[in-house]
């Protein structure tokens, strides 16, 4: 008889999003009159630039015709996609990055729930407490996480760094060493980041212990902040201890379009071992690549015009976080994050839990928001609203939310 990956049956519920849209359906059906407005999952609502739309549209006309139709794309990428991501998110930047070290996909999900499957199962991951849930289920999957105490909402293999109020919602050094360490900054949750001194702090820690830090920028559009680097190989030694995650989601409305990349510098080893050379193996047996028609729509946004476009569509959002913030905070809330991330992060009022403020704001101002209990137990206590929706439905949010 066959047997199934038990440690699937570890994982408690179901994902973070599916719960909260289960619930918001419910609702939804039980309250048919009731105008719901979502601020919950971190979907973006504008529609694509029309840079990208101009790019799609000539990729599309291209595959009607023999002479430009394009079939698998090559394992890692088009050449003109990743000479665009290697000039301008990285040489223009000063940080040392080639074209051959970036590795194209169909979103930051996969790649940071895939990336684990190259490391061995007895690593020890490292992870912000609260976090993005998906780089903790998918070391569950792999059998990495050990087991889970329902009690603690924590894995007996994983090691939790708070980020709280406390730490300014940074994460400390751990004290037990880790193999593994997933960062995202600006963060998903929090919406709050940490300076580049910080951040090169984690990578002199990473070398200097053997680790590897698997790094998600998929925020970094939303920087503000000149102290701030916009990618970890800005830091120096970074190339031989950080993979860097990216998504096209947020800074330029690829939800729906699906591209992301992954970078592994060639420096990155395992003794005689390149990382890159496994992940390429992986990407080679496991991925036919991203279609054609969307790294075209990707080229796109490093385009002058694409920039210019997708500069406004983030100063789009970034004021819905300062309509969010301000809001809050007069209604007497506690807020932070928001200034260089489109997320904000607030305690729940009248010591109510993550998922009690959430039926609340559901049920009395019908508004949808993110319990920060669902990205760990350092997250009880806090609530995530995001800054994607759009100007109105976010203004009216906020009123009903002061109505409350
Ligand atoms: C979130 O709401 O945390 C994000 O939208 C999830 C994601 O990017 O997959």
């Amino acid at each position: 008889m066959f047997k199934i990956n038990d440690n699937y049956l570890k994982l408690p519920g179901s994902y973070l999003f599916s719960t909260i849209a289960k619930k918001v359906n419910a609702y939804s059906e039980a309250n048919p009159d009731k105008n719901i407005i979502r601020l919950g999952i971190g979907d973006v609502t504008q529609p694509l630039a029309p840079a990208i739309i101009d790019s799609l549209h000539k990729a599309v006309d291209e595959m009607g015709h023999a002479e430009t139709f394009h079939g698998y794309a090559p394992d890692l990428g088009y050449e003109f996609l990743r000479n665009a991501i290697a000039k301008n998110d990285y040489q223009d930047r000063g940080a040392d990055i080639k074209a051959d070290e970036i590795f194209v996909s169909d979103g930051a999900k996969c790649d940071s729930g895939n990336i684990q499957e190259i490391f061995a199962q007895d690593n020890k991951i490292a992870v912000c407490d609260p976090v993005y849930p998906v780089y903790v289920d998918t070391n569950v999957m792999a059998g990495r996480a050990g087991t889970y105490d329902k009690a603690t909402e924590t894995w007996s293999d994983v090691i939790y760094m708070p980020c709280t109020a406390e730490n300014n919602f940074a994460p400390d050094f751990p004290s037990e060493v880790p193999d593994i360490i997933y960062l995202c900054f600006p963060n998903n949750p929090t919406g709050s980041t940490i300076t580049k001194d910080q951040l090169q702090g984690w990578v002199d820690y990473a070398n200097k212990n053997g680790c590897v830090i698997i790094y998600d920028a998929a925020y970094e559009a939303y920087i503000s902040e000149d102290n701030v680097a916009h990618t970890i190989y800005e830091c120096e030694g970074a190339r031989t201890c950080a993979i860097e995650l990216k998504s096209f989601s947020k800074n330029a409305g690829f939800t729906g379009v699906r591209l992301g990349y992954t970078v592994i510098p060639k420096d990155l080893k395992c003794g005689d071992t390149q990382l890159h050379a496994l992940w390429a193996r992986r990407h080679g047996t496991k991925y036919n690549g991203a279609p054609y028609i969307v790294q075209r729509a990707g080229e796109a946004v490093y385009s002058e015009a694409g920039k210019a476009q997708l500069k406004e569509q983030v100063g789009y959002y970034m004021n819905n976080a300062k309509v969010i913030f301000n809001g809050l905070q007069d209604a007497g809330y506690t807020v932070s994050g928001g200034v260089n991330a489109p997320y904000i992060w607030l305690k729940t009022p009248d010591n109510m839990t993550s998922w009690e403020f959430f039926d609340h704001l559901l049920e009395d101002a019908n508004v949808v928001g993110t319990p920060g209990s669902g990205f760990g137990p350092s997250g009880e206590g806090y609530f995530r609203l995001t800054a994607f929706g759009n100007y109105e439905n976010t203004v009216e949010a906020i009123e009903r939310i002061k109505r409350m």
